[in-house]
């Protein structure tokens, strides 16, 4: 009772209602992303996603995400130079990597590898336009080296270098799979890192904005952006969606496998989403490189697997707003492509540290510390118990 009043005391007081995972409740102001949920837009800087991945590439995206605007030919030829000439890692790093488990997920080794980066370059000169170019050079080119690189060490291979002749995606690629990828391979890629690059605030993108605001260094911001990523209800949903496509089995289970999850109340993983009552425009962009990546390269028997599960869920949770969100086939794509499975956050966290560099760069822009309040439902004031007169009752 004394713990009802004191939360109803503090609620009273500041008059703001609790909304558990802050739904609906605006964190800060950005002017990088728009999300029209109803209709199943997004854009960037004001241009439609889907204009972007036709016609811009990935590098160009990031560089519109970070500094606002298109870049022109020459901003951008400058730009793809820089990151092509910091795309090499320390052997440090390369050498602590060596020391992580090969059995550790990969999305672990990258938040401990971008962390790294702050040991080598830690000035915090935050208020230096350079130094925010150059980390900004620096995490877009070294994080792709970084998940490529965990990926062969693991296999007790040596990484290998970045190869200059080879453009963004395409080097990512071949430093992954050790073999030219082949241009459409490469194109269809880059369009996916173009489509994961940024979606508002997120709660990866929040984490970052929160870090941001602590002043710290850029290299902290991306690591905890990383770390929060990883989960199973934001990025990770996608090494899910396979699992579960494979248990499937096939397309005349899926109705089946929906109304056993759906009594037992299980998430369909790839499905649903806090912001949009359509299908994720990025899902439907996704099924699409699907299809010509199959149309190129063979057919993906989860392919049909997971189109029956969409329409079988399009009657069951239609209603409910409930339809396929990013990470749905996203899968399908990367498994065409060679990249393994628990390699799939990461290839995110390759696209996304774009849209947390641009959410970095507000932050700064406009920066107050986050620090958000609560509604204590603790214990009320308590006498101190002396050690010997705790029982294990008290103590649970
Ligand atoms: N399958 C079945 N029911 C669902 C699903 C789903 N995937 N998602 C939401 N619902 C239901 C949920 O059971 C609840 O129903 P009820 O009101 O009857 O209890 C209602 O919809 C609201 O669900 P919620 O969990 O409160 O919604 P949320 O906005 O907090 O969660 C979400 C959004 C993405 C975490 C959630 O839809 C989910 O867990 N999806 C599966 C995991 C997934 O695919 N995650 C990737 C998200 S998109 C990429 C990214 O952001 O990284």
């Amino acid at each position: 009772m004394a713990q009802q009043q004191l939360a109803e005391l503090r609620h009273a007081r500041t008059g703001i209602e609790l909304r558990p995972g802050l739904d609906g409740v605006p964190a800060t102001q950005s002017a990088i992303c728009d999300i029209d949920g109803e209709q199943g837009l997004l854009t960037y800087r004001g241009y439609p996603v889907s204009e972007l991945a036709a016609n811009s590439s990935f590098l160009e995206t990031a560089y519109l995400l970070i500094w606002g605007e298109l870049p022109t030919r020459d901003q951008l030829t400058a730009f793809e130079q820089e990151v092509q000439m910091h795309r090499r890692m320390s052997f440090r790093v390369r050498d602590m990597m060596k020391c992580f488990p090969a059995t550790g997920h990969p999305m672990d080794a990258l938040q401990s590898s971008a962390a790294s980066l702050g040991l080598f370059y830690s000035r915090r000169a935050i208020d230096d336009p350079q130094y925010i170019y150059d980390a900004v050079v620096r995490l877009i080119a070294k994080i792709p080296t970084m998940v490529a690189a965990f990926q062969l060490i693991r296999k007790g291979q040596d990484p290998i270098q970045p190869r200059d002749d080879l453009a963004y995606s395409a080097n990512f690629l071949y430093m992954l799979t050790e073999r030219e990828p082949d241009p459409l391979a490469a194109r269809i890629f880059d369009r996916c890192l173009i489509l994961h690059a940024e979606h508002s605030l997120n709660a990866s993108t929040f984490s970052a904005r929160v870090t941001a605001s602590t002043l710290t260094d850029p290299y902290a911001v991306v690591a905890s952006a990383v770390g929060t990523l990883a989960g199973p209800l934001h990025g990770g949903a996608n090494e899910d969606v396979l699992t579960m496509l494979e248990q499937i089995g096939s397309s005349e289970n899926a109705e089946a496998y929906l109304d056993e999850a759906m009594t037992e109340k299980r998430k369909i993983m790839g499905f649903g989403h806090r912001e949009y009552r359509v299908k994720d425009p990025r899902a439907v962009i996704l099924q699409s490189l699907a299809e010509e990546m199959f149309a190129r390269f063979g057919h993906d028997h989860l392919y049909d697997v997971a189109r029956g599960l969409e329409l079988a869920a399009e009657s069951r949770l239609g209603a409910k707003g409930i339809f396929p969100n990013v990470d749905f086939y996203s899968g399908l794509v990367y498994r065409k492509l060679g990249i393994p499975r628990d390699l799939f956050t990461p290839v995110f966290a390759i696209s996304r540290v774009a849209g947390w560099l641009a959410h970095w760069r507000e932050q700064l822009g406009a920066n107050r510390i986050f620090r958000p309040s609560q509604i204590y439902s603790g214990s009320g004031p308590r006498a101190w118990t002396p050690i010997h007169e705790r029982s294990p009752a008290s103590a649970a």
